[in-house]
């Protein structure tokens, strides 16, 4: 194994800092904007379970794999893969772990700054113009605009960097999360407690068979990636900055509840209110990007307390999508340090150097540059696909080829059995050794498909 180059390592305090920064890394967009309407338009109770059993079995293996490869390097990806190899195959798995957040937290901080616009309206007190057909609309077509919000969120993500782990990322994530979960829970009472509320809870509780499918299980499976913050480098660089004591399984155990805690809220707080607000028609639901930029906004201005609850809402969409960006930062930081043996500084503002170009490419996609269509998607969209749907699952089919073919099992427990029992072994080696292979694949091929339009997810 490679010794430690110039850079010293930076480490989190302790559990408490790792789970607060990985849950920070987990619950996302993803938690607030993308679950609620997956779930929804796959059949309710049915994708829930669904969702629950990938995360405890598939999720896990992921997230204890990577987390160990970290910590038994202390390395971000790149160099966690040639700890165990000078080949071609080994650069290539560590670099597209490595790249992966690189290309997504410009596109992220994109949809970041959206989220800033929106609370900043909010406390203006503009919750009615908010609510019109075309603000949206019109809002992405203004390039200026869209631009000097992402850069600002896009600044605010590289201070933090640059500020550290221990003393940015951490502190961070402390303040932010308990934040975000009280928000959290305000905004579902609120939303549960509006009229006509009651029918969408059991919409999005209730298990309806008669919309179970093949697609569920491939949604709710690409659903686990995304939202675990899985195969993108984070966990190998957060797992890296871990001590040796930290109990792993635990923590693994601790992300999963947070994260998941935090779909099913979002999915409270949005359903029941939209629901509410339609009288029911759950062809409202699966808007997509526009349920929460357009549809909800709508929800917020014909209910009580409408600008409040923008206020709180985009707040605790804006605290998460921080936190989150700050993550995949974070890896292409780390990666820079360890790769090129620049300092924390340096290496920051490359990655903010990073975000500002490609982010503006996406941030222009929608006005400037809206004659540019990739295979039919704008810019930001295809970002969203090529790491989503294709880089992702290649990513952790590496991952699992390095333990299975190089690493050994052995090696993962003795790594987890280090400082806690590995409860969860059985499941962990069944996954590992014939299970998780499929997943991916399946993930992989389906993606691909509803791109070309062989089947619709
Ligand atoms: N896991 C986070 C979320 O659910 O929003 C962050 C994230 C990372 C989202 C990477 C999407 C993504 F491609």
């Amino acid at each position: 194994m490679k010794k430690d180059t110039t850079v010293a390592r930076s480490s989190f305090s302790g559990r408490l800092g790792y789970v607060l920064a990985a849950a920070g890394s987990a619950v996302g967009l993803g938690n607030i904007w993308r679950f609620p309407y997956l779930a929804a338009k796959y059949g309710g109770g049915i994708f829930l379970l669904v969702y629950l059993i990938l995360m405890l079995t598939f999720g896990y293996t992921l997230i204890v794999s990577e987390t160990a490869l970290g910590r038994m390097t202390r390395r971000s990806p790149v160099g966690a893969f040639a700890s165990f190899g000078k080949k071609l195959p080994f650069r290539l798995g560590g670099w597209i772990n490595a790249i992966i957040p690189m290309l997504i937290v410009p596109y992220y901080s994109v949809i970041g700054g959206w989220v800033a616009k929106y609370l900043f309206e909010y406390i203006k007190g503009n919750t009615s113009s908010l609510a019109q057909d075309s603000y949206f609309t019109d809002f992405i077509s203004t390039g200026s605009s869209v631009e000097s919000w992402f850069i600002g969120f896009s600044l605010i993500v590289i201070l933090v960097i640059i500020t550290g782990v221990k003393y940015g990322v951490e502190r961070v994530s402390k303040i932010m999360m308990p934040i975000l979960i009280v928000l959290a829970i305000f905004v579902t009472i609120y939303s549960v407690t509006r009229p006509g509320a009651l029918e969408g809870v059991r919409y999005f509780l209730i298990p309806d068979l008669s919309h179970f499918s093949w697609m569920t299980i491939v949604a709710a499976m690409g659903q686990m990636f995304y939202s675990l913050s899985i195969a993108m480098g984070i966990l190998y660089t957060y797992g890296s900055y871990i001590k040796k004591d930290v109990d792993l399984e635990k923590a693994t155990a601790q992300i999963e509840v947070f994260d998941t805690a935090i779909a099913m809220l979002a999915g409270l707080m949005i359903i029941p209110a939209v629901f509410a607000f339609s009288g029911g028609d759950p062809d409202m639901l699966q808007a997509g990007p526009s349920l929460m930029f357009i549809t909800l906004p709508k929800v917020f201005a014909n209910m009580g307390f409408g600008t409040v609850a923008g206020i709180m809402f985009f707040l605790l969409v804006l605290f998460a999508a921080l936190t989150s960006a700050i993550s995949l930062a974070e890896s292409g930081v780390s990666t820079f340090e360890d790769q090129l043996g620049w300092d924390r500084t340096r290496a920051s503002i490359l990655m903010g150097v990073l975000i500002i170009v490609i982010g503006s490419a996406s941030a222009l996609g929608s006005n400037v540059l809206d004659f540019v269509s990739i295979l039919g998607m704008s810019i930001l969209d295809f970002f969203d696909f090529l790491t989503n749907s294709i880089l992702m699952p290649i990513a952790a089919l590496a991952t699992c080829l390095l333990i299975t073919q190089v690493v050994g099992l052995d090696k993962i427990a003795q790594e987890i059995e280090q400082s806690s029992a590995f409860k969860r072994k059985k499941i962990y080696n069944l996954f590992m050794k014939y299970l998780a292979s499929v997943c991916i694949g399946i993930i992989l091929v389906s993606s691909i498909a509803n791109v070309l339009g062989i089947i619709s997810m």
